[in-house]
């Protein structure tokens, strides 16, 4: 793929680390409302919460999740980098995928679960790993450790 020139390829990456940085954001308040249906006594607050995580949680997290990727994707594919040359963009690759598919597959069954029967059940465990999961995503951005996949190249 064409590298791109050194504005595009800016404006890219402000649009990665601002997608990336909304993720984090709607992970907490997602913590703010499980945590308020985990502790509170009243049941018409606890409803509130769930029906608050079924109207923004799901659209949201997809949102950020896919313009996180599409960006990740530009970002690897126009530069140096590529998307398997290094160790730091594959496991940001491939935690990027499986939050944005546990979105479909583990919150949003848990939010319906959650509504139904007025407990927190599952929804305990997305604000945890989503945020631990971009954390450890950040991290690698910024220290890009580990180096190349592979250090030889094939001649053929
Ligand atoms: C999982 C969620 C992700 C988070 C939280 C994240 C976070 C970040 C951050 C904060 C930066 C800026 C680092 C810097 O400028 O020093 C960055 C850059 C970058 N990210 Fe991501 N990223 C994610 C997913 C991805 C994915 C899926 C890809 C590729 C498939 C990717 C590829 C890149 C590349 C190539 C850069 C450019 C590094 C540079 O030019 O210095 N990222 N990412």
């Amino acid at each position: 793929m064409k590298r791109f020139g050194p504005r595009t390829r800016k404006a890219i990456l402000l649009v990665h680390i601002l997608a990336a940085g909304v993720w984090l954001g709607v992970d907490v308040v997602m913590a703010v409302f499980v945590g308020v249906a985990a502790t509170t006594d009243d049941p018409s607050t606890r409803m509130l919460s769930f029906r608050a995580l079924d109207t923004f949680a799901v659209p949201s997290l997809l949102t950020t999740g896919t313009i996180s990727l599409l960006s990740g994707l530009l970002l690897g594919l126009g530069s140096r980098y590529g998307l398997v040359r290094y160790w730091w963009v594959a496991v940001k690759l491939v935690l990027n995928l499986i939050l944005t598919a546990l979105v479909l597959v583990g919150l949003a069954p848990a939010i319906q679960r959650s509504l139904e029967l007025a407990a927190v059940g599952d929804l305990a465990y997305p604000p945890v790993v989503s945020p631990v999961c971009l954390l450890i995503a950040y991290t690698l951005a910024v220290f890009k450790p580990w180096g190349r996949i592979s250090k030889s190249r094939p001649t053929a």
